[in-house]
């Protein structure tokens, strides 16, 4: 694996606002940024406990205690990109999962303009080359049955150290005859783009309108896998979110026309490699 310097690659804060700045001109965004943090998506929650707006953007150099999916430990050290998004997304309180398979769409769907393939592993995975880029951990606050605030929280590889399952942009791109991302600070520009546009992109119409573009980029279509006992093949995501799977055989304890769907982490689809 290659090894790069850190000095190289940690976050430069003027350099970043600078990159932001149109961004935040045109969509009134307020970006706070951190050499260090225990976790951004902690920093936006007590941010909104202290009356931030969505829109505010927390981004850190490295986290202490980031949070990924299933109260799993997010390694987070300097290298990577940790950014988390606050929104007010008056949603249905069932609904969150939207937010996951909007922002991870615009996400894949904004790099993969520039040239990188990302594709989406149900069902909060970025993947590359078979190995994971990132992921997306959205949690959200409820009041009267409506999602009343979310925090979207990315957290991407660039130069980071990664697991054998893992890959690192930067290493990536350094094998690409052009590269249109040239620094952690352009990735987390993209990245925040990319997290605005698929959710603006599914907010009017909700989640029928994101599934077919989802699909397109979605990788574990046609992936066969084995749940109680039972042999089936990945047909796509429910409008629900969850993982919808064609068994080879009808069963009695399945439904009569041996599909089921099942809900995010019920079932594990793994990586390449
Ligand atoms: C996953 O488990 O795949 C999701 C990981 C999400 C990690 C990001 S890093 C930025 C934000 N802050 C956190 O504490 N977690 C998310």
């Amino acid at each position: 694996m290659t090894q790069f310097a850190l000095a190289s690659v940690t976050l430069d804060r003027q350099k970043l606002l600078a990159i932001l700045a149109p961004m935040v001109a045109e969509a009134d965004f307020a970006v706070e940024v951190y050499e260090s943090l225990p976790s951004t998506n902690q920093k936006a929650w007590n941010a909104i406990a202290q009356g931030a707006k969505p829109g505010t953007v927390i981004i850190a150099e490295r986290q202490t205690a980031g949070r990924g999916q299933w109260g799993r430990q997010w390694a987070s050290p300097a290298g990577g990109l940790y950014l988390s998004v606050v929104l007010e997304p008056n949603l249905p309180v069932n609904c969150g999962y939207q937010l996951t398979l909007a922002t991870a769409w615009g996400i894949a769907t904004a790099l993969g303009d520039l040239g990188v393939p990302v594709k989406l592993k149900w069902h909060n995975d970025l993947i590359l080359l078979g190995r994971k880029l990132g992921g997306i951990l959205t949690e959200t606050k409820v009041r009267h049955e409506k999602i009343i605030h979310a925090v979207v929280g990315v957290g991407i590889n660039w130069a980071n150290p990664v697991p054998a399952t893992g890959i690192g942009l930067q290493s990536f791109l350094s094998q690409q005859p052009l590269a249109a991302i040239d620094c952690l600070e352009t990735l987390a520009a993209v990245t925040l783009q990319g997290t605005i546009s698929g959710y603006k992109f599914c907010s009017p119409g909700g989640i029928d309108t994101l599934l077919p573009s989802y699909h397109k980029l979605f990788i574990n279509m046609g992936q066969r896998l084995t749940v109680e006992g039972q042999n089936g093949v990945v047909v796509g995501i429910s409008d629900r979110g969850e993982l919808r799977v064609r068994l080879d055989s009808q069963s009695y304890n399945f439904s009569p026309n041996s599909e089921i769907c099942l809900p995010p982490g019920a079932v594990s689809l793994g990586y390449d490699g």
